[in-house]
């Protein structure tokens, strides 16, 4: 097969720049490990950027999410038993349309445009991506398949194989693993409130997030000792009622779980972005832990940026903007890399932080919610920062 760019991930990043690039009549085939009900298994993140909105516009996918994502004007961070809210109407707000549903949405447009993903492509490798000829083998159905290629995008996450062909010394990864996961739960009851609520408690972080107005999505902080084995659903939401503050604890309905998995958190980058033909995007690259709900959103400012300069050099010839994609992009991620760490530790319980952490901890809640310059800041980075 000869295509203009293979695409590593039938991922969020991998599907928003092959619609991008169909558009552009570039032509692309997307290699995926997994099988198409696997991916749409996954239940990852729920908030949107308005840049992540206007991206899947551009894209022509958003008439669903339009139809069915919740518009969210602020959340609330309740901290000692207490809530307040911080708003972000004035900066525009967020989109509350999970991240399944933006694969669902992307899977049936690629299809619809004739585009080729092959599921259930195992063993794959890249070659020649330092010179002018690069290309991807794969295995499928027992034989042995080539694809060559101009470009080949790394979209396959933080496991996958594209980061992992580059040459160590090209490379250099930045990474601070926390001691905590979140334990999430998925489940068919009304949302305990119409906003999120991020808590900060004495027995470690919770939130209370959703998908719709039926579907709720709730997170608790848990060692990584954890089995998820051992958390029936009630002793979940027992313990989740434990961090909420009474007057939400008393309206939380439960009901049985359909989801319940573990997720380590992690910050992680690696720079550059860009090796010779190969361009990483996502998590591919980089990592924020989930606290200020960015790696979704930074998947597709990655897309954003790289869209656009395979766009620019397949319309023009010219390269300039290519060889800009990496600085372009670290940037923007290096400050969700500092928001996400800053939210992370403003909000979690850190059994190493020890008497003066704790206290720099309280102080720090304090000063939120005494400055509307802090609450500001904090809003401009919940919503997104300008790609
Ligand atoms: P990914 O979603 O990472 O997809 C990569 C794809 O590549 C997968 O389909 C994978 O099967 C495929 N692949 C991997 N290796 C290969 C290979 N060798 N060959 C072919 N294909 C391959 N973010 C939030 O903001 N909020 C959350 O609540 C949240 N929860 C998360 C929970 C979990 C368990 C995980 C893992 C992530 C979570 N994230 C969350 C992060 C967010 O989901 C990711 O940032 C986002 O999925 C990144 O998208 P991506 O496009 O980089 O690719
Ligand atoms: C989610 O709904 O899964 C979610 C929302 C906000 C976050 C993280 C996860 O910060």
């Amino acid at each position: 097969m000869r295509v203009q760019v293979a695409t590593i991930g039938s991922s969020p990043s991998g599907l928003m720049l092959g619609q991008l690039l169909n558009q552009a009549g570039i032509d692309n085939v997307i290699l995926e490990q997994r099988s198409k009900a696997h991916v749409l298994s996954r239940i990852r993140a729920g908030v949107l950027e308005q840049g992540t909105v206007e991206l899947l516009e551009r894209a022509g996918v958003a008439g669903r999410l339009h139809a069915e994502g919740l518009v969210h004007d602020g959340f609330d961070i309740c901290v000692s038993g207490t809530r307040r809210r911080v708003d972000l109407a004035s900066r525009g707000g967020v989109v509350v349309y999970g991240q399944t549903e933006v694969t669902r949405d992307l899977m049936e447009a690629r299809e619809a445009a004739g585009a080729v993903t092959v599921y259930e492509a195992g063993e794959v490798s890249l070659e020649g991506f330092d010179g002018d000829t690069p290309s991807v083998r794969y295995r499928k159905d027992g034989a042995t398949h080539q694809v060559r290629c101009d470009f080949i995008a790394g979209c396959d996450g933080f496991h996958g194989v594209s980061r992992k062909s580059v040459p160590d010394a090209a490379i250099t990864s930045f990474e601070r693993v926390y001691p905590f996961g979140w334990l999430g739960v998925l489940s068919e009851t009304p949302p305990v409130s119409d906003e999120l609520i991020y808590v900060h408690s004495p027995r470690g972080f919770a939130l209370c997030s959703m998908r719709s107005p039926t579907l709720s999505r709730y997170y608790i902080q848990c060692t990584l000792a954890e089995n998820v084995n051992e958390w029936p659903d009630e002793r979940f939401w027992h313990e989740l009622r434990t961090r909420l503050d009474p007057d939400t604890a008393a309206v939380l309905q439960t009901g049985p779980s359909i989801e319940k998995s573990i997720a380590p958190l992690r910050s992680f980058v690696a720079e550059p972005m860009r090796f010779g033909r190969l361009f990483l995007a996502g998590d591919a690259a980089h990592i924020v832990p989930p606290t200020g709900a960015k790696g979704l959103n930074l998947a597709a400012s990655d897309i954003h940026y790289l869209s656009d300069a395979l766009i620019e050099f397949h319309a023009t010839g010219r390269s300039g903007a290519l060889e800009s994609y990496s600085r372009r992009a670290l940037r923007r991620v290096w400050l969700a890399e500092r928001f996400s760490w800053w939210m992370t530790h403003l909000l979690h319980h850190f059994p190493d932080n020890g008497p003066f952490g704790m206290k720099m901890q309280t102080a720090e809640l304090e000063y939120l919610f005494s400055s509307s310059s802090a609450q500001a800041s904090l809003a401009e980075n919940y919503v997104g920062l300008p790609y």
